[in-house]
Formats: structure tokens, C-alpha cells, sequence
């Protein structure tokens, strides 16, 4: 029976030592902050970033949330960028993307102080990373270390498939788990039988952005599947292919008009050693690393 991996529980670990953290830094004089920049009305961006800021709370960290209009320049963006990165109480800037296509998103993040760039998106931090150094690495890619660590995954030596090279999930997590020592494939769209490759797998990271896209058979049984896949789909036949017998998800589906399924097919975790579920596997690890970023970023400009 393959193991279920409960990012939630690991999450809530991470974000409870974070706490002690951020008590033992205000004993010192200092408070961790975070700088949180949204831009527009894009449900799940705000959902998300009503989150860390709600997180932030909960955990002692200082937040601002700045919410620049819709019809924000890219210079507006640059300057206010700069002012954060100037604002000594500001330890962590987040930019929550996708940015309203006027601005030029790429110029706007190489603005971020490398020192302040909680979300590792700066050239500086991925070349850092890309070299083995300590730098400040994104979100989800660390979630997904840490998922592996504190479940009693080895990773030195395994073989290690990453489906997906985006700059966000995909190269990160590779580079992540080649410095730990995997030996490691990236995968995506233009390649050629990807279930060849997949089925080498001991560790399968899925982050494509494709519903259901790692069939049963691209998977060694056995495997650590990690799931990076949020796909909402709301088609009845999508919705068969993926979850006839499940009751529970019939009912959620039938309540909703949608549903959630990861880059992996159900029927493939069953294969798995373990497996990271959707949702509730490495989505709540994404915000716990902020935070734990946050603190690192904190500490690291008062060379703590
Ligand atoms: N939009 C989707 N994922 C992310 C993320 O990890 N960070 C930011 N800033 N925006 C996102």
C-alpha cells in the first residue's frame, strides 16, 4: 500500500519551529517581515497571498501587504520595489505573479535585493543555487526537500526524474537534488518517450502542469512520486478519467462543478512507495518555506 505524505502535518512542523525562531530573534531586538506585493484580482493570487500575509501573523512575523492598482507601470513597480528594498524593517520581498502584462515581470525581479529575495526568482540566488552555495531558493522546490527529509526519503545516489523545467518548480528542485547528490533527468514537453525515462525513476517529480499527465505505467512501482500538479478540471469525462469509484470526490465534484487533480494520475500513486497527494500534499509546504526564507533572509542581513 503505498504511503501518502501529509505535507500539512510537515508543514505545520516547519511553521511551529519557525515560530520559536522568530521568539528567540524578538529576544534579540529583532522581527523578521515580510513585504507581500499584489497586484490586480486573480482569485487564486489573492487567496494566496491573503494566506502568507494570514500566516505571517501566526508565526510573529512582521507583514505589509501592498496592492498597487491594476493599471500599475513598470516603473511605478520598480520604484516601489526599491523603497523595499530600502526599508530596514522589510526582510522579505514578495512579488505574488502573474504581474498585469504592462509590466515587465522579469526587470521587476531582477530589482528584488538578492538579500530580500525571499522567492529566489533573482538571477543572483539561481546562479548561487546552479553553484552549490547557499543562497535563497524558491518555495515549492524546498517544500519538496524538506517533504522528502522529514518522511525518511534518502535522496544521495537515488535516481531522481523531474518532469517540468520551469524556473519556479522544475530547474530549482533538479539543481536541489543533484546538490544533495540524485542523480537527475529533467524532463518536458519535446521529450521523447517520457514513460522511458519516468520509469527510472526512484524519485518522480511532477511539475508540468498537465492533469493527470504521469500514467500507472510510466512508474516504477515502488517510486517517491512527488505531485507538484494543481489542475482544477470541471469536465465530466475528465472527472471519470480520473476519479470513477471515488465517492468522496464524486460528491465534492457533483457539489462544485470542479475538482483538483495533480500532474500525476490517481491510479499511479497506487503504484508508489509514497506519494505526494493533491491537494493537501506539496502545496502547504510552499508558505512554510516563505516563512522559514523569511527568517533565513532576517538573520542572514545581520549576519546572524
Ligand atoms: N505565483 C505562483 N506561484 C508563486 C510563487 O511561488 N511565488 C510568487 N511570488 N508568485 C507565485
Amino acid at each position: 500500500m503505498a504511503r501518502a505524505l501529509d505535507g500539512a502535518a510537515i508543514a505545520a512542523a516547519i511553521k511551529a519551529e519557525v515560530a520559536e525562531e522568530v521568539k528567540r530573534l524578538a529576544a534579540r531586538g529583532v522581527r523578521p517581515g515580510l513585504a507581500a506585493v499584489l497586484v490586480g484580482h486573480i482569485p487564486a493570487s489573492e487567496m494566496y497571498v491573503r494566506s502568507k500575509v494570514q500566516t505571517c501573523g501566526e508565526l510573529g512575523l512582521y507583514s505589509d501587504l501592498i496592492a498597487p492598482p491594476e493599471t500599475v507601470t513598470t516603473e511605478e513597480m520598480m520604484d516601489l520595489v526599491a523603497s523595499l528594498n530600502d526599508r530596514d524593517e522589510i526582510d522579505g520581498i514578495l512579488v505574488q505573479l502573474p504581474l498585469p502584462k504592462q509590466v515587465d515581470t522579469k526587470a521587476l525581479l531582477d530589482r528584488v535585493s538578492p538579500a530580500k529575495d525571499v522567492d529566489g526568482f533573482h538571477p543572483v540566488n539561481a546562479g548561487k543555487l546552479q553553484a552549490g552555495r547557499p543562497a535563497l531558493a524558491p518555495c515549492t522546490p524546498e517544500g519538496i526537500i524538506e517533504i522528502l527529509d522529514r518522511s525518511g526519503i534518502a535522496i544521495e545516489g537515488q535516481r531522481a526524474v523531474v518532469v517540468g523545467r520551469s524556473d519556479i518548480v522544475g530547474k530549482p528542485v533538479a539543481m536541489l537534488l543533484l546538490n544533495r547528490h540524485a542523480t537527475v533527468t529533467i524532463c518536458h514537453s519535446k521529450t521523447r518517450d517520457l514513460g522511458a525515462v519516468t520509469r527510472e525513476a526512484d524519485i518522480l517529480v511532477a511539475a508540468i502542469g498537465r492533469a493527470g499527465l504521469i500514467t500507472p505505467e510510466m512508474v516504477k512501482p515502488g517510486a517517491t512520486i512527488v505531485d507538484v500538479g494543481i489542475n482544477r478540471i470541471t469536465e465530466q469525462a475528465d472527472f471519470d478519467r480520473f476519479f470513477a469509484g471515488n465517492a468522496k470526490r464524486t460528491e465534492s465534484f457533483a457539489k462544485r462543478g470542479s475538482t483538483i487533480v495533480g500532474d500525476v494520475h490517481p491510479r499511479a500513486y497506487e503504484l508508489a512507495g509514497a506519494y505526494t497527494p493533491v491537494p493537501g500534499g506539496v502545496g502547504p509546504l510552499t508558505i512554510a518555506m516563505l516563512m522559514s526564507n523569511t527568517v533565513r533572509a532576517a538573520k542572514m542581513r545581520r549576519g546572524l
